[in-house]
């Protein structure tokens, strides 16, 4: 049966008393809403450690949008159910001031100077559109590293850049090792995201948009396109070519990068290896995705 842990303090101990008796734990970080996407990293981590341990906990310090922070989907009880089913040994959560408790001021605000900095490849596309996004993920990745000291922690490559910032964190810190996990999708090709469920059936069809532009853009690399502006307008093309049906679609951006030299801004000239990524809002949703172009 799994363990449900509602404090921080109690989910460290936990830990320690699996770390003390030679275990090797596994970690998921989530803000929960358990889709197919989560549950292939806690299969991950417990294929690769003696114990898979997942946290739950809407951070607050990461929205800068106070309405995608408060319709968030919550879903505490049906997470842990589909955990244990899956084999996880413990969930937790927390409140912020659990957390934090040396940071929270009084009116419950939190110390700005408390953030960690998430380093330069925040810089650019997610970073620039959600201002102070990646400090709040940088600060609240490494308490949960802090509160678990797993040996390994799991990542979904749905969220690209914030991949980079946790190994340039776990790098900083000494710890974890960090697992990249592929993207699960739906049939359609439509990334799993909790945020999928505030969308209608046909918010969710118009949202397969983001996904058919990366592929317009890997078909493009595999047919030996490499230059980056190439590849973009092949992503542009299906953007531009698909009918809204009266649902809004704003694209924040389609763009590409080199993943191991990442830029702020769209490389110029031809890449060796390549990610395509995409932003948009659909029916007012935030939705992201990407995709490796090259192979390996
Ligand atoms: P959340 O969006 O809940 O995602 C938790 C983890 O699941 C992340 O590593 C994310 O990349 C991964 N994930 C989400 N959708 C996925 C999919 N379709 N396929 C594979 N993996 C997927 O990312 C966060 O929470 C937060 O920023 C967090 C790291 C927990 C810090 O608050």
């Amino acid at each position: 049966m799994i363990e449900v842990l509602h404090d921080p303090a109690s989910a460290a101990a936990w830990c320690g008393r699996a770390r003390a008796s030679g275990e090797s734990i596994g970690f998921v970080p989530t803000m929960g809403a358990l889709h197919a996407g989560h549950l292939a990293l806690v299969r991950a981590a417990l294929a690769e450690n003696d114990r898979a341990c997942v946290s739950v906990f809407v951070n607050p310090l990461q929205f800068n949008e106070k309405r995608d922070f408060e319709r968030y989907p919550r879903d505490l009880e049906g997470d842990a159910a589909a955990l244990d089913e899956t084999g996880c040994s413990m969930v937790f959560t927390g409140t912020l001031e659990q957390f934090f408790p040396d940071d929270v001021g009084p009116p419950g605000g939190f110390r700005p100077q408390s953030l960690r900095d998430p380093g330069p490849r925040a810089l650019g596309l997610e970073g620039d559109l959600r201002p102070g996004h990646f400090a709040g993920v940088a600060t609240i990745v490494q308490r949960l590293f802090e509160v678990v000291r797993p040996y390994q922690a799991y990542f979904g490559q749905k969220d690209f850049q914030q991949t980079l910032v946790v190994e340039d964190l776990a790098r900083a810190m000494g710890y974890p090792r960090i697992r990249v996990c592929p993207t699960v999708r739906e049939s359609s090709g439509l990334a799993m995201s909790s945020r999928n469920q505030l969308l209608s059936p046909e918010e969710r069809e118009r949202a397969t948009l983001l996904s058919r532009s990366l592929e317009a853009a890997r078909a493009a690399w595999r047919s030996a396109s490499r230059e980056a502006r190439g590849l973009t307008q092949a992503m542009h093309r299906v953007i531009d070519g698909t009918p809204r049906n009266g649902i809004p679609v704003e694209i924040e951006y389609a763009t590409v990068r080199d993943p191991s030299a990442w830029t702020p801004e769209e490389p110029s000239g031809t890449l060796e290896r390549g990610v395509a990524l995409v932003a948009a809002r659909v029916a007012a949703v935030r939705l992201i995705d990407n995709m490796l172009l090259h192979e390996g």
